[in-house]
């Protein structure tokens, strides 16, 4: 089955106190970690998919990230909902269905939804059906006159959105994880986006700003050690789900900043010669020698606004917080 065949509505998950939720189900390809961890390791230089970070575990280590001081994406975004959500609202205007790509923001799209005058659907679309399903669940009940109408997909993929009376389809794409595609997939995501959304949709999302990389560097080497423990725990994902035969703790975390990319890396670089072995298979890894895990591409406003031009879109209105760290793109 492909993506764009009609949506399936599979069944109607009933909540207390408010009607059903209607939920739709692509079955997306999760993708395999087995093949893709044997794909990265036999590259030249070593790499493993940033999606494979989000195990129970991992999506646990993400939002304790969230709580780490020296991290400011997300607290910078959720203070520019809370000063600017009206404005979003004003901008988007009355009777908007949203779609929300992801589930995992609760917070943010709390602020955006109270703002929203009369908004017609939400509906949140992940690839994860436990993670969309819990969220789905949470938001239907905090709104329970909202038609809540979650959409299990890849959403990197094309999707078709429920059919719901609405003056307009705004997508809402918060946390800057744009940031971890390369520019042209952003911008072929982009693009997608916006056939998603039809002829009069719009785009809210978080994207991430160039600052000085010693703000950059606090936030993705935590003097705490949670980011080394989110980075390291793809190792030990390997050997939980993989069984894999690999020592996460001869590996150490680097944050490193690549000026002429414009982005922040996380690396797990080897402490020591060594093997991952999976399967039959031996890796070998020279002392030093890294696996690159992560891109986090931080833009200039200029940038992204040239970046979402060519992909069809007009940036209408930004916001930022105070230090510009952070801001929050409203496209039409
Ligand atoms: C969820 C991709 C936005 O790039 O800042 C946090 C993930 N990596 N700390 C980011 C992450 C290291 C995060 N995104």
């Amino acid at each position: 089955m492909s993506s764009t065949d009609v949506l399936r509505e599979v069944q109607h998950i009933p909540i207390e106190g408010r009607s059903p939720l209607r939920f739709y189900d692509y079955a997306p390809d999760t993708g395999s970690f087995a093949e893709d961890a044997r794909a990265g390791l036999s590259a030249v230089p070593k790499t493993l998919p940033a999606k494979y970070f989000y195990d129970a575990r991992g999506s646990a280590l993400f939002d304790d990230i969230c709580r780490v001081p020296a991290y400011y994406p997300t607290r910078t975004e959720l203070e520019i909902m809370q000063v600017h959500a009206g404005d979003m609202a004003l901008a988007v205007g009355a009777e908007v269905l949203v779609v929300e790509y992801g589930s995992g923001s609760s917070l943010k799209t709390t602020r955006l939804l109270d703002a929203l005058a009369n908004p017609a659907a939400y509906v949140p679309v992940d690839i994860s059906r436990e993670h969309l399903l819990n969220a789905a669940r949470r938001l239907a009940r905090a709104y329970p006159s909202l038609p809540v109408l979650p959409v299990c997909a890849d959403y990197t993929a094309p999707f078709n959105v429920p059919e719901v009376p609405a003056k307009r389809c705004v997508a809402y794409y918060p946390g800057s994880t744009i940031g971890n595609f390369e520019p042209a997939s952003a911008k072929a995501f982009l693009r997608e986006m916006r056939a998603v959304v039809g002829q009069h949709g719009a785009a809210l999302i978080g994207v991430d700003l160039q600052k000085d990389p010693a703000v950059l560097q606090a936030a993705y080497d935590d003097e705490a050690g949670v980011t080394a423990a989110f980075n390291k725990n793809i190792l030990h994902r390997m050997a939980r789900e993989l069984g894999a035969a690999v020592n996460p703790e001869a590996f150490t975390h680097e944050a490193r900043y690549n000026a002429e990319e414009g982005r922040m890396e996380m690396h797990l670089v080897s402490d020591e010669a060594q093997t991952i072995q999976i399967g039959e298979e031996a890796f070998a890894l020279a002392a030093g020698e890294s696996i690159h895990t992560e891109n986090s591409y931080k833009y200039t406003l200029q940038g992204f606004a040239a970046l979402a031009g060519e992909a069809g879109w007009t940036v209408a209105d930004v916001w930022t917080d105070e230090q510009a760290y952070f801001s929050v793109q409203y496209l039409t």
